[in-house]
């Protein structure tokens, strides 16, 4: 919803337990609501990640967000851009709260301490987009995630409360959004948050194993490109420019 001045305000939609809050704010967007228009679960039990994989969800354990954009004018080619700014302003939104200061693993994933936190799944076309956001809040944490995630109430040594984190990343996210929609999704806002997200990235400058369909290799992270691919240097003269619709890339080496 815009206010005066142009600022998109949060609606707030809050539920017990739904099957993925991503779901159900497509089908709100689908019932004409608009973009601010936020749907937040306790417990998601159909919740989804990135190429297929799920989200694991219990209720209480962390927090199940998605934010509706209708970015009317941004080109198709640069929606995938939203994803970046979601990333930065999730970061930005979990430093305020908390203080924490986490890390970004290409594409949108939110690590700290070698671990992830948490994750981004942006979907939909430019009149609606819906941008999933999930943080691992509690010190509890699913059983499978065990050793290779951590929480917001791990790192910080207590609980955290998860409400100023939902009502600062949402307004991060909202005000991030706002000000590139100002500048008709031009470039000057979009070189800074390109400039964050090269600073927060845990895999720039390191070496990484990338994960193929078809097997593994070794390289070295050089950087992000205009369209989010990353660029990794395989040899001399050998840069591939990899897209996260195709490949998973961990760092070789532990953080
Ligand atoms: C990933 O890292 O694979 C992205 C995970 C995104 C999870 C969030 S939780 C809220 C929203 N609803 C979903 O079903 N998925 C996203």
């Amino acid at each position: 919803m815009s206010a005066p001045g142009g600022r998109v305000q949060p609606a707030f939609h809050r539920f017990q337990r739904v099957s993925s809050t991503s779901d159900v704010l497509r089908q709100l967007a689908r019932e004409g609501h608009p973009e601010g228009t936020v749907v937040v679960a306790r417990e998601q039990t159909g919740g989804r990640g990135r190429r297929g994989r799920g989200w694991v969800s219990p209720a209480g354990l962390g927090l199940y967000l998605s934010v509706l954009l209708r970015p009317t004018g941004l080109e198709a080619a640069r929606v995938p851009r939203l994803t970046v700014l979601s990333a930065v302003a999730a970061r930005r939104g979990i430093l305020g709260a908390t203080g924490l200061s986490a890390g970004i693993k290409w594409p949108n994933d939110l690590w700290m301490s070698g671990l992830k936190l948490g994750g981004i799944l942006a979907e939909g076309s430019a009149d609606s987009v819906v941008i999933g956001i999930g943080l691992n809040v509690g010190a509890d944490l699913p059983k499978e995630l065990e050793g290779r995630a951590t929480s917001l109430s791990r790192e910080k040594g207590r609980v955290v409360d998860s409400e100023p984190v939902l009502q600062e990343v949402t307004r991060q996210l909202l005000d991030l959004y706002r000000r590139w929609r100002e500048q008709g999704f031009g470039s000057g806002v979009w070189d800074l948050l390109m400039e964050e997200y090269r600073q927060a990235s845990i895999l720039l400058g390191r070496p990484v194993r990338v994960i193929t369909g078809r097997g593994k290799y070794g390289g070295l992270a050089q950087d992000v490109d205009e369209d989010g691919r990353l660029l990794v240097r395989v040899g001399p003269g050998d840069v591939r420019a990899l897209s996260s619709a195709d490949v998973s890339v961990r760092p070789d080496r532990p953080l």
